[in-house]
Order: C-alpha cells, then sequence, then structure tokens
C-alpha cells in the first residue's frame, strides 16, 4: 500500500522509518502546511514533497493518507481524505469531538474506504501476551485496573509542545490505555473525572514562555460495561516514574504489565495464593519499543484479506466519546454517561 504522509513533525521520521521497514507499505509522498518539513521528510525516505493537502489528495499514486498532523487538525484532513477516496490512518485522537469522529466513521462507510486510528500498541507482544492470559482466566475474573500515563513536561524533548498542552496528557497520553483496556474487557458505560493545573507556566526548549489551557494532572475512574473499573492518572507534571503501566486484578490474582505502550514491556502475574510477582514470558519474540505502522499494516492486510482491521475508527470515536465525558465530568464534578459502542479487534493469529 502506497503511503502518503500529511504532517511531518515530531513524529513523522519515526513512522516512516517503520514504514520503511515494513513489507507491503512504501512511502510515496508527504505535505504539511510548514515550508520545507515534506521536503526533508522525502529526502530522507523517499517519495514526492506536495505543496498542499489537496495536490497531495489529487495525487493518484497514494492509496492511505497517514495523518500525523496536531490533533486540532485531524477530523478536518481526514474528512478531506476520506471525501477525496483514501484509506486513512489517523493519529490519536481520532476527532476532538465525539459527534465529528462518528461522522467520520459514516464518511469512511459511505465512501467505500476504510478508517483505522492510532494508538495501536494494543497490537504489541507484550499486551497480547497479557490478553491472551486474561482470555485464559489467568487472573480469573478482572474487576479492578489501575493504570498511570505519568508522561512528564514534554515541553522538555518536545519541539513545538503547545499542541499537544492545548488537549492534555488524558487526550494525549491516557488514550493509550483507555483504548487498550476497551479493546480488551469492551466499551466503557461511565466516567468520572477529577483534573487540575499543577504547573501553568512553561517554557520551550528554545525559551518561549507559554501558558496552559488544560489541566496537566487529571484522575478518572472508568465503569465498563462488563463490570471492570478502572483507575486512570494521567499528568503532563510527574516524571515517567515507577509507574507507567497497567494493572489488571481479578478474583484468582493480578497481571502486571511494566509499560502499556513498549511491545516489549516487561510482564509479571501474581498468584492470588500469595508470594511475589513473577515474570511471564511473551508469546514470541517482542519487537523492541513501539512499532508505529504496525496497525497500518494490519489495515493494509485487512484489505486484502476482506475482513475487519483492528485499529477501527468506531473504537476510536468511542474513546473519543470517552475523553470528552471525562472533560465534561471534570467541569461538572458529577460522573458522564457513555452510549457508544464498538466490535472489540480480534486476537492476532499469533497470540490467540
Ligand atoms: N511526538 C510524539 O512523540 C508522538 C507520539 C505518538 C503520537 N503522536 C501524535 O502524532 C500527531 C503529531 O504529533 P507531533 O508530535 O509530530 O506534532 P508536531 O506539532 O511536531 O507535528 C505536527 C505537524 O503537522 C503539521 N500540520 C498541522 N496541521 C496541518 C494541516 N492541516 N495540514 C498539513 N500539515 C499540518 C504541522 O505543521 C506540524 O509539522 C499528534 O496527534 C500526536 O498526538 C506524537
Amino acid at each position: 500500500m502506497r503511503v502518503g504522509i500529511v504532517g511531518c513533525g515530531d513524529i513523522s521520521r519515526r513512522y516512516a522509518t517503520s514504514i520503511a521497514a515494513a513489507q507491503g507499505l512504501e512511502l510515496v509522498a508527504a505535505t504539511d502546511l510548514a515550508a520545507g518539513r515534506a521536503a526533508a521528510l522525502t529526502a530522507e525516505f523517499g517519495g514526492t514533497p506536495h505543496a498542499s493537502l489537496d495536490t497531495l489528495l489529487g495525487d493518484d499514486t497514494v492509496d492511505v493518507v497517514v495523518n500525523l498532523t496536531a490533533p486540532q487538525a485531524h477530523a478536518g484532513v481526514s474528512a478531506a481524505a476520506l471525501e477525496a477516496g483514501k484509506h486513512v490512518y489517523s493519529e490519536k485522537p481520532l476527532a476532538l469531538r465525539h459527534d465529528e469522529a462518528r461522522e467520520l466513521v459514516e464518511l469512511a462507510a459511505r465512501r467505500g474506504v476504510r478508517l483505522g486510528c492510532a494508538p495501536t500498541t494494543m497490537l504489541g507482544e507484550a499486551q497480547q501476551t497479557a490478553w491472551k492470559l486474561v482470555r485464559e482466566g489467568a487472573v480469573g475474573t478482572v474487576r479492578a485496573v489501575y493504570t498511570e500515563a505519568n508522561w512528564g513536561r514534554i515541553e522538555s524533548w518536545h519541539p513545538t509542545p503547545q499542541a499537544l498542552y492545548a488537549v492534555g496528557p488524558l487526550v494525549d497520553v491516557g488514550v493509550y490505555p483507555i483504548t487498550i483496556l476497551t479493546g480488551m474487557f469492551g466499551p466503557a458505560r461511565r466516567v468520572l473525572a477529577y483534573g487540575t493545573t499543577l504547573e501553568p507556566d512553561r517554557v520551550t526548549l528554545s525559551d518561549a514562555p507559554f501558558r496552559l489551557e488544560a489541566p496537566d494532572f487529571v484522575v478518572a475512574v472508568l465503569e465498563l460495561a462488563g463490570g471492570v473499573v478502572v483507575r486512570l492518572t494521567a499528568t503532563f507534571y510527574v516524571p515517567e516514574s515507577k509507574q507507567r503501566g497497567l494493572e489488571l486484578h481479578g478474583d484468582r490474582g493480578s497481571l502486571f504489565l511494566a509499560t502499556w505502550d513498549a511491545f516489549d514491556s516487561r510482564l509479571e502475574l501474581l498468584s492470588a495464593r500469595g508470594g511475589a510477582y513473577a515474570p511471564v514470558p511473551l508469546v514470541r519474540e517482542p519487537y523492541g519499543g513501539i512499532e508505529w505502522s504496525r496497525g497500518l499494516v494490519d489495515l493494509a492486510e485487512a484489505i486484502v484479506e476482506g475482513r475487519p482491521h483492528r485499529a477501527s475508527a468506531e473504537h476510536a470515536a468511542h474513546v473519543v466519546e470517552i475523553l470528552c465525558g471525562a472533560d465534561e465530568s471534570m467541569r461538572s464534578g458529577g460522573p458522564v454517561a457513555i452510549g457508544s459502542s464498538f466490535e472489540q479487534p480480534a486476537p492476532l493469529p499469533w497470540a490467540r
């Protein structure tokens, strides 16, 4: 599948590297609002730089648009690409509003093209192994989950962090464990959230001061329809601490995934009979870190095989409803009901 990247910022080199290494994917085009960025990316990884989104969408060699723009531009860019008849794979979140996300799902169906969305860290070896153990009953019925997205001060490494601060840590990084957990256990039915700003005045790497618009510290409780209760923390203040993982607690034991993002995360099992957490081998040799193209490869294979792709837009739209519900809850102080649903993705064949 021939790929056109829209948005050639911080994450784009990691995607281009991963696309170059993936069988069946080829970078053929790129564009960015900022002059020179598409040319720099294509000079390094191949493909044609386009001066605008319109000319990239008019390029017949592009089969799929990979939308790596800032979150505020996701819905508009994806809608234009779907209208142009391209498949789309978007970075998270699918959109900033639930109605926009739903419109994208419907637009893709009307145009007969695929729409997929990150995060796809659920497709990692560690995450698939944890899910397999849960399905096999290794910890019995899971009833409580703790998960942490302590992401630190992102201005310490990201050259232009303002767009990510504008959406806040729940939307930027809390979205990873929310997607994994709803993928494993099914849709959420209620969310209750608390947010505050711990450090409102920040400074970029180039010494430009800026003020936060969204909370930098969020705690959310999700009730999943199947009965699991999730307590999640997402911050752009607490550094990568000892807690950046997932704890799944069941009637017969607990599973600990040290990080929910790395495909080679440490995985440990605690028996309800006591003792200490013990390491669990992964179902196959893991990829080191995050393989950014894995969800895109699955989407390409799903088209050929005529099956649903795993990183579905319906799932991503449900996650957007949860994020918006959490935002409403932070303002109102009360719980917010979640109404949408989605088909859970199938486990990968090597982790069935
Ligand atoms: N940076 C990371 O480590 C990281 C990791 C995972 C996911 N992501 C996600 O990737 C996306 C991009 O993040 P980033 O860190 O690369 O941001 P960035 O700000 O560095 O890059 C975004 C790029 O998109 C361009 N852009 C914005 N609107 C556009 C439009 N309408 N048309 C064309 N180009 C447009 C900007 O000029 C910029 O070059 C975000 O959704 C983010 O959540 C980033």
